[in-house]
């Protein structure tokens, strides 16, 4: 097929979602946040109490877990079983378990194959943290987000503070700096930049100064 996929990789927090998103309206492109793919398996499987260890139960669980997005306004809009989650996979109960969820070989083959399958046949842009390396090798542009990590935090916070007045902005740093950690140094599929990727650190550019970065390099 000749559809055209953008693949957008990088730390937890560095403004993948708001590049992706400014491009998909700009471009006309679907845009996937496969983050909140595995932060609606991490909530299923915290109401469900679902035994890490017990690969029965992992198995059983992602059979009967069905996600869907519906694309509104370019915002988010993820269903677990036809409930909308969108707002509650942000929290912080759902960003503690995330990453160890995210590291287990079952929930990665799972979401890797949805996310294959949404990439086959449109011009979409997805971010996350193995898109250029694994679910999508060959797209045909790759970015690789980072910023400081300071930065990073108090964007977090910014945007978690209005329904979240109890957050401090030390357990979102804390939090962000152990899910890269995480995220790294996971067996499968650690975030890594693909080695075609481009490099994007964002700290000191606005939205519109990534936007046009990024535009200059799909034309
Ligand atoms: O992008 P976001 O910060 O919402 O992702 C939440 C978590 O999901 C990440 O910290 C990571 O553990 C996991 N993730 C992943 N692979 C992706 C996207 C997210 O492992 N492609």
């Amino acid at each position: 097929s000749n559809n055209i996929v953008v693949a957008i990789d990088g730390y937890s927090s560095c403004g993948k979602s708001t590049l992706a998103k400014a491009l998909a309206k700009k471009l006309h492109f679907i845009y996937v946040d496969s983050g909140a793919m595995y932060r609606a398996v991490a909530l299923y499987f915290l109401r469900n109490n679902i035994d890490l260890t017990n690969h029965e139960q992992i198995a059983d669980a992602l059979n009967n877990i069905h996600l869907n997005f519906h694309s509104r306004d370019y915002k988010t809009h993820i269903t677990l079983n036809d409930e909308e989650v969108s707002d509650e996979i942000r929290q912080m109960h759902v960003a503690d378990k995330v990453s160890t969820i995210a590291a287990i070989h079952e929930v990665r083959v799972a979401m890797v194959k949805q996310q294959q399958r949404m990439g086959k046949s449109k011009n979409i842009i997805m971010d996350g943290r193995d898109i250029g390396t694994v679910v999508f090798p060959n797209a045909q542009v790759k970015l690789f987000m980072t910023a400081d990590p300071k930065i990073r935090a108090e964007r977090r916070y910014k945007e978690l503070l209005p329904t979240n007045p109890e957050i401090t902005l030390e357990e979102i740093f804390d939090n962000l700096a152990h899910r890269d950690y995480q995220d790294t140094t996971r067996k499968e599929s650690p975030l890594t930049r693909a080695e075609d990727a481009i490099i994007l650190d964002n700290t000191d550019l606005s939205p519109d100064e990534q936007l046009l970065f990024a535009l200059s390099h799909i034309e």
